[in-house]
């Protein structure tokens, strides 16, 4: 079970974490800049002062293995009593995998491949997320990037022990960091309504979280007050929730050799495709759908989730994301961002389409190609 602080001032409880756990050193892992712009560094200070901190601020965005390896051979070297990870997705996610991975006896790549399986250990984790979001702070598991392949570690014990959602940290975020973690927590929420994984629970926690983010992600961007802050918090750690129940589906899927080729933020990747996504579900029958509720389930959950985005059908909750990206200042075209029709046949190929099957109607190789080529 974790512990949930969510609100503006959560990170205080940060002291009285570190003084019931009588946790004296600390292994911090922090984004170059997101640590000091966020205000974390100056909120933290004071409660930080009397214990030793070891920084590992050595990585990118999209975490790589040997950025991985690199922060558990500095964990190990430095035996912390507990982890404390303020920043983006890439800083959580690195610190999660760090601390399953720093307990393991094996060789790190071959638990990453899932050649080897995690076990259970390692030091507990406070993650802190400076953007709204990825929604890692309430997820077990972590991507980790070999070359262009995404895997992903997952065990329950990733899930952090203590998530601490302070919306003050995300009043100086880059409007376009905000469109595209913004995005992202939007199509989490969506997927995870519609993934075949989804449960009562997960679909509630979706709700919500489709409903705040709909809400406020232009004024996100454009011009934030507290309020506006708070809601995305709240949203983006609510598809967290959401998508640790359920998995991500298919734009998720599809976004990875988007990312790791041509280099587009996460977020970003994912909204390319949500809108062309939500038109090919729409299209589900008895011979293509995928959930074992049946078809007349998933029609009704795709129905449910067009009411949720205040749409009347598919075509026009697809042409509402469309609209949110060019309001966020996000292009949504392929070739605009480098990519060419050449480029498409290495990514589907890249594609695991076992990690599309959470999606409700199959997408076959065919299907991802149509799919990207009509963004082009
Ligand atoms: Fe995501």
């Amino acid at each position: 079970m974790q512990e949930e602080y969510v609100g503006i001032g959560a990170i205080d409880s940060i002291r009285t974490i570190l003084e019931r756990s009588g946790a004296k050193r600390i292994f911090l892992v922090t984004g170059a800049h997101a640590y000091d712009s966020s205000g974390a560094a100056g909120l933290l200070k004071r409660i930080l002062a009397d214990r030793e901190i070891c920084r590992f601020s050595d990585f990118t965005s999209n975490p790589k293995i040997e950025e991985v390896v690199g922060a558990v051979g500095a964990l190990r070297a430095f035996a912390p009593d507990i982890v404390l990870a303020v920043g983006g997705g890439s800083a959580i996610d690195i610190a999660k995998s760090a601390a399953i991975l720093s307990a393991q006896t094996g060789p790190l790549e071959s638990y990453v491949k899932g050649e080897k399986e995690l076990s259970a250990g390692g030091p507990p984790v406070i993650a802190v997320p400076t953007t709204a979001g990825t929604g890692s702070e309430a997820t077990h598991f972590a991507v980790v990037y070999i070359g262009p392949r995404k895997y992903s570690l997952a065990l329950p014990s990733m899930l952090p022990a203590y998530a601490i959602v302070d919306s003050q940290l995300l009043a100086s975020v880059a409007p376009a960091l905000a469109a595209a973690t913004g995005m992202d927590a939007l199509s989490q929420a969506i997927e995870s309504y519609w993934s075949v994984r989804s449960n009562d629970e997960s679909k509630t926690y979706a709700e919500q979280a489709i409903t705040l983010i709909k809400k406020n992600l232009v004024a996100m961007v454009r011009k934030r007050t507290d309020e506006v802050c708070l809601a995305m918090a709240r949203g983006a750690h609510l598809a967290g929730k959401a998508i640790n129940i359920s998995r991500t589906t298919a734009p998720h899927a599809l976004s990875y050799p988007l990312t790791a080729h041509a280099g587009i933020p996460h977020g970003h990747a994912v909204a390319l495709t949500l809108p062309a996504i939500i038109r090919f579900n729409a299209q589900v029958d008895e011979g293509s759908v995928a959930d074992s509720r049946g078809l007349s389930h998933v029609r009704s959950t795709l129905s449910s989730a067009n009411s949720l985005l205040g749409a009347t059908d598919a075509e026009d909750a697809a042409s509402m994301i469309e609209s949110l990206m060019d309001a966020v200042g996000l292009e949504r075209r392929l070739s605009v961002l480098g990519i060419t029709g050449g480029d498409i046949p290495s990514f589907v190929k890249e594609l695991s389409l076992e990690r599309l099957a959470n999606n409700p109607r199959r997408m076959t190789e065919e299907d991802a190609t149509r799919i990207l080529t009509d963004i082009l």
